[in-house]
């Protein structure tokens, strides 16, 4: 299978990392397309794919295209619908971007949007995905992590939660980077008491129950678990989300 990949930015690396881990396509069988000289040769010298010089040749010479561009750079691509399609599947990566959209710039194809996030890079991604009977397609969605059939209408739901949300995470983890330093730890603690902290919430699965296991009455967790609450952290958070799913369905 030529499987090629139109852009070859943060998720198409991601993709292309998680993909060169699993036993279904080798780097010689990957095609990419990049704007810069700089990302064609990351493309070549470190995950040894082949690189197209247009997105016409990529869609020329692969079979199964994964839309890896930013929607506005998408939608100038619209000579690819004088080239033959027939037999091509497209898969489409863009966030809030509707098939119907696609097909206007590329005609009556066969079209899937997928939603993945970032971990499929270590195989352990969300990646929601709609409707198909390509088993190729379904089989590298499983092998990148969890992945599960969704209406195109949820489909923004994903984005926002679970693509969106890895940003959302680290921008958490972030701040605690931050406190951590501004408490005086250096470098190397700060690292392993951030992640451990994450890491042992993560270990359980109901994270509520765990809160308040952890703040025992009157002491310190609670008083700060109180402050969160007061300061309308889920209030915070909730609206995070809802606005990144509000942008995309504008
Ligand atoms: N980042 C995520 O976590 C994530 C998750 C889910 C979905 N998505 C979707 O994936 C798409 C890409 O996001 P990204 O974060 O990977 O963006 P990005 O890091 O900015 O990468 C965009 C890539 O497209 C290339 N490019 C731009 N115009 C091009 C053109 N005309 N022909 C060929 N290549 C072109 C760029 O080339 P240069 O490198 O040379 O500039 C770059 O490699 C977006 O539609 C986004 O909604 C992203």
């Amino acid at each position: 299978m030529n499987l090629g990949i139109m852009g070859f930015g943060h998720i198409a690396q991601a993709f292309v990392k998680g993909l060169l881990n699993t036993d279904i396509v080798g780097s010689s069988d990957i095609y990419i397309t990049a704007r810069s000289s700089k990302t064609r040769l990351l493309a070549e010298e470190i995950f040894k794919v082949n690189v197209c010089d247009s997105n016409t040749s990529l869609i020329n010479t692969c079979d199964l295209i994964f839309i890896c561009l930013p929607a506005k750079a998408f939608y100038q691509e619209n000579v690819l619908s004088t080239l033959d399609l027939k037999c091509k599947i497209f898969i489409s990566f863009m966030a809030g971007v509707k098939i119907d959209q696609i097909k206007e710039v590329l005609g009556d194809v066969d079209v899937i949007r997928a939603m993945p996030n970032l971990g499929m890079a270590d195989n352990d991604g969300v990646t929601a995905y709609t409707k198909t009977s390509d088993q190729r397609i379904i089989d590298i969605f499983d092998s990148l992590g969890y992945a599960f059939l969704i209406d195109e209408k949820e489909i923004e739901k994903v984005t926002a939660l679970a693509s969106c949300g890895v940003g959302f995470a680290a921008y958490i983890l972030s701040c605690f980077d931050r406190i951590a330093k501004e408490l005086g730890f250096d470098d190397k603690d700060k690292a392993k008491i951030v992640s451990n902290i994450f890491r042992s919430a993560l270990k359980h699965d109901d994270h509520s129950s765990l809160a308040d296991a952890v703040a025992t009455k009157g002491g310190a967790t609670e008083t700060g678990i109180d402050s969160l609450k007061e300061a309308e952290l889920y209030e915070i958070l909730n609206k995070a989300v809802l606005s990144a799913y509000d942008k995309m369905n504008k």
